[in-house]
């Protein structure tokens, strides 16, 4: 009867041990950490939320015309004579190429409007701060009946995430860039399997329902 129980306690504490090196395996497979390896590595030359700042902006209009493998050597590389360090000995390849996929499919300007004009300069709006539109929210409200309601609830846990947990750890854009893009922006938010569909919606229906999911932040 002892030795069971000994051995029963060997077995809690071996799941115990495991648990911790399951969550980190999860997190270095899965894009998640490319925002981590991103605000902790790049944030401060090219602004947190990449419109910016020593460094040049990092959104999809200014890197649509490059290649995610051509984004990827630059960052490993860097840029000579220029403030753009070697990253290769810093970050290891997944991280880079974790980030360049992250760099060129989050959608960094549903927040700020940044344009590029025929020289290459970028024109970056002021903030708006359209998810506090009272109306918009009003809109979202709407959309959410007739597309989310089936798999979201507001403030109880469905088949997925309520708003209202959603609400608190994330930021409008990545609200925004998982409606948009579901299928890269579930794994950077740390999903190992992508269940959301994508819907027929214009960027001002997805900025609506932005809107109201950040509603629910307490
Ligand atoms: C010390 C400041 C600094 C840091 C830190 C930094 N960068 Fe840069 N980065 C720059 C500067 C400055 C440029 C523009 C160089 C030039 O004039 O061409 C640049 C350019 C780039 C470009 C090319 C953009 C384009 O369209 O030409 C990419 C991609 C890039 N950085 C990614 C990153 C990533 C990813 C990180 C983090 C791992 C990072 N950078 C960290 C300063 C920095
Ligand atoms: C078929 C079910 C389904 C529908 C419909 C659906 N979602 Fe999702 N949603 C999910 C699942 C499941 C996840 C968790 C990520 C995954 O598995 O892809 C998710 C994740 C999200 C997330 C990110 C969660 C996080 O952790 O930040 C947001 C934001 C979101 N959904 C918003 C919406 C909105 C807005 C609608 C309506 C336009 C909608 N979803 C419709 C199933 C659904």
């Amino acid at each position: 009867m002892r030795k069971t129980a000994c051995f029963f306690l060997i077995f809690i504490l071996i799941i115990l041990l495991e648990v911790p090196c399951l969550f980190s395996g999860q997190k270095s497979q899965n894009g998640w950490t490319a925002r981590q390896v991103y605000l902790e590595n790049c944030a401060a030359c090219h602004g947190r939320d990449r419109s910016g700042f020593i460094g040049t902006p990092l959104v999809s209009a200014k890197l649509a015309a490059r290649s995610e493998a051509a984004i990827r050597s630059l960052i490993l590389y860097g840029i000579e004579n220029t403030l753009m360090p070697v990253w290769s000995c810093r970050l290891t390849q997944p991280q880079i190429r974790q980030l360049a996929f992250y760099l060129k499919e989050t959608p960094a300007e549903i927040v700020r409007k940044v344009t590029v004009d025929s020289d290459g300069r970028c024109n970056i709006a002021e903030i708006e701060k359209w998810w506090r539109d009272s109306q918009r929210i009003a809109k979202g409200e709407v959309l959410f009946e007739e597309y989310c309601m089936g798999c979201h609830h507001q403030t109880i846990e469905a088949f997925a995430p309520s708003f209202g947990e959603i609400a608190g750890n994330r930021d409008v854009t990545a609200i925004a860039g998982q409606i948009k893009f579901p299928w890269s922006s579930s794994a950077i938010l740390g999903y190992t399997d992508q269940k959301m569909p994508v819907f027929g919606l214009t960027d001002s229906e997805i900025k609506n329902l932005g809107a109201y999911v950040h509603s629910f932040r307490e």
